[in-house]
């Protein structure tokens, strides 16, 4: 690569001037044409969240966007840290860059995201993958444009270690793709430290944002045209604990809805230790509120629970449930649960099976306990083989996929109303959803996506409904 740039000069460059000099440097490396980037999301929300900053950022750089590895220039993959099945997928799929890479060396690779905050990984990553460039955490999504400046100025790789941010980045660009609905980070961080969970290791402490940035970042969504925005945090009821003035969810939800407009809000994640009266209070009147209640309960047994460091019981899970159907009787609710904790016995996850019967989850995400390097559940005895864990998880199935159906088919003949989201493959037909999130097909001739529509619920097959326009 021919090098018309003055290294000196680059090294102490004002913000603006930085961009430009890396921009400079990106047409050089790819010889002029328009540079394309791909980038793999991988795991929740947060994460693609992120990586709608990765790509403002990316595109500021005057990078396009392809789908197609074999066509970019940058392959960048979001990672996941959750569970260790999401780990081995991005292995097995950096793996595969290797041959594109040799084939194009001029392509960079880059790793960045949760995985990438724990030292293991990236040890392997250094010594196990030579061909990847760049990594980076979760923190350094602003440093962008400097760690592409190093690899491309100082033909190095680069291995970026922010331990845990204390500002948060507030003027970062955001590409958003889809057009419908907005996912807008409330907080950042988890301080909850439950025992089998790796996110606060790699996301660090609870971070809050000011009320006035989310509101303002909320309001310009609403008024470029969105009908649905979720409000994100991995425990959003704890919002407002660090800023100094004084605010918590339900007051920061009540703001947002008193936003002039035609749009939904929804949030995820409560956590049930937090999650109060006052919050259900405020899904119960607000306007634009989804009534919606994601609440992971992880699992019905006391034992478990403590084990887990949950700081809840089951009674004031159920407490809070029945608060909730009580306040709003259609209210729709989901939750996680994890299956097999160590040293779960049957009896304990019949408990699981009982709460879920209790409360009928519209739906549920469901996860076979996985073992994560530095949390406390991995120093414990986990006696109860992979086989046997299985078989319970297929127990729990089964128990849920009758309790939606049944949920389903109580909701035949009734009138609904759903935002159009999308086109379905099938011809003519669109793909809704109610404020309770649960997928509605509709038939019409006319283009729906981004109205809100009132729909007769007609049919109810598994894990979603068929509606006709009313
Ligand atoms: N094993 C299995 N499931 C987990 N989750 C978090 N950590 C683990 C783990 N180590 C699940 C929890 C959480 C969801 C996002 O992922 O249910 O709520
Ligand atoms: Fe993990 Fe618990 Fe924090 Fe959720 S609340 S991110 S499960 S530590």
């Amino acid at each position: 690569m021919q090098n018309i740039i003055d290294t000196n000069k680059c090294l102490n460059v004002k913000k603006g001037e930085e961009l430009e000099i890396v921009k400079k440097l990106i047409l050089q490396r790819f010889k002029n044409k328009v540079p394309k980037a791909l980038v793999r999301t991988y795991g929740c929300q947060q994460n693609f969240s992120d990586s709608e900053k990765i790509k403002g950022v990316l595109a500021e750089l005057g990078f396009f966007f392809t789908g197609n590895e074999a066509d970019a220039d940058l392959i960048l993959f979001n990672t996941c840290a959750i569970r260790e099945h999401a780990e081995d997928r991005v292995f097995g799929n950096v793996g595969a860059l290797k041959n594109i890479k040799m084939k194009n060396p001029s392509l960079i690779i880059a790793l960045c995201g949760c995985m990438m905050e724990q030292e293991h990984i990236v040890k392997k990553i250094r010594t196990s993958f030579p061909f990847v460039d760049l990594v980076f955490g979760t923190h350094s999504i602003s440093k962008i444009p400097e760690l592409i400046y190093k690899i491309l100025l100082k033909k190095q790789r680069v291995f970026e270690n922010v331990v845990d941010e204390k500002v948060i980045s507030e003027d970062l660009p955001v590409l958003r793709e889809n057009k419908i609905k907005a996912s807008v980070p409330i907080m950042y961080g988890c301080d909850n430290f439950c025992s089998y969970c790796v996110v606060p290791y790699v996301r660090g402490r609870e971070k809050s944002r000011e009320p006035s940035n989310i509101l303002k970042e909320v309001s310009e969504i609403i008024n470029s045209g969105y009908k649905e925005i979720t409000l994100l945090g991995q425990n959003v009821n704890s919002y407002g604990k660090n800023l100094t003035q004084s605010i918590n969810f339900s007051e920061l939800l009540k703001r947002i809805d008193s936003i002039d407009g035609e749009y939904w809000i929804r949030f995820m994640t409560s956590h049930p230790k937090d999650a109060s009266c006052d919050l259900i209070d405020t899904m119960a009147t607000g306007k634009h509120i989804c009534k919606h209640l994601h609440l992971p309960f992880q699992s019905g047994n006391n034992n478990i629970l403590k084990k887990m460091n949950r700081h809840y019981t089951r009674e004031k899970y159920l407490e809070i449930i029945n608060y909730a159907k009580k306040k709003i009787p259609d209210i729709s609710i989901t939750s996680d649960v994890i299956v097999g904790f160590p040293g779960e016995t049957y009896e304990e996850f019949c408990d699981t099976l009982s709460l879920i019967k209790e409360v009928g989850f519209s739906s549920l995400f469901t996860f076979i306990y996985s073992k994560r390097e530095g949390t406390i559940a991995a120093t414990l005895d986990d006696p109860i083989p992979y086989e046997e864990k299985s078989k319970w998880f297929s127990e729990l199935l089964k128990v849920q996929t009758e309790i939606a159906d049944n949920l389903y088919k109580n909701m035949i003949g009734k009138k609904e109303r759903v935002l159009v989201e999308d086109k379905s493959s099938k011809d003519g037909i669109f793909i809704a959803r109610t404020s309770g999130n649960i997928a509605v097909e509709i038939e019409d001739k006319n283009n729906l996506i981004g109205q809100f529509v009132d729909v007769l619920i007609l049919d109810a097959k598994r894990s979603y409904l068929t509606g006709k326009i009313v």
